[in-house]
């Protein structure tokens, strides 16, 4: 089994969203045969935002791309691989001003790329990442699950589909911010969905 866990805080150190994402996998890591594990950290390597430059290199023609520009888009060709390669991916994913971090979006601005992680049909499009397991690791200050608020686990979800990924659990540790017994109880009931859906 190839895991690949993906941290997207800013925070390198004491980041709420990758303790969740390192408890998914220890115990991903407990089941038997052998795992091999693949760490992004988004915080240590962080990925260029799509501006213009990189615009112009990704739709440059391959054998016409400067080297600045083949470099640029061998950055994002790493994303896809790992992404490729993987059989479980688990997805750190804080709540920054109710979505995604800066983090986690210049890595799916990466990875959306047409011709190779989907494409459009006569149908319309069709994701062209299929048969992976993805558990995504959420932290957030407040409390947002099931409600109308949760805009993240939509976008998530809409994204993740968009490119093939269907099989989708979410880890919710929630009311971060709202005092030190409210953080225990957060880490208590992300470990409680944990195990309902590993086992
Ligand atoms: C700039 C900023 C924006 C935030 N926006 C939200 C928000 O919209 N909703 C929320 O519940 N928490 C919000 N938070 C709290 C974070 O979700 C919380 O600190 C979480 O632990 C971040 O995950 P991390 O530790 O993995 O970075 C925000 C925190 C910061 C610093």
């Amino acid at each position: 089994m190839n895991i690949l866990q993906i941290n997207s805080s800013p925070h390198r150190e004491g980041s709420n969203s990758t303790k969740v994402a390192n408890l998914i996998v220890a115990h991903l890591m407990q089941s038997s045969g052998e795992k091999k594990l693949i760490v992004r950290d988004l915080a240590v390597t962080p990925h260029p935002i799509l501006d213009e430059t990189s615009l112009a290199a990704i739709y440059a023609p391959a054998d016409e791309r400067t080297a600045d520009q083949a470099a640029r888009v061998a950055l994002d060709d790493v994303l896809i691989s790992e992404i490729q390669a993987a059989d479980v991916i688990v997805l750190g994913a804080p709540m920054y001003n109710f979505g995604i971090s800066a983090q986690l979006k210049n890595w799916f601005d990466a990875i959306v790329r047409t011709g190779v992680t989907f494409h459009y049909t006569e149908k319309g499009p069709e994701g062209l990442i299929k048969g992976k397991k993805v558990y995504v690791a959420l932290a957030r200050g407040g409390r947002y699950r099931g409600t109308e608020t949760d805009c993240q686990v939509l976008h998530l979800k809409t994204l993740l589909s968009f490119l093939g990924m269907t099989d989708i659990d979410f880890i919710y540790a929630e009311g971060l911010g709202m005092g030190p017994d409210a953080v225990q109880q957060a880490f208590v009931e992300a470990q409680n969905d944990i195990s309902a859906v590993i086992g």
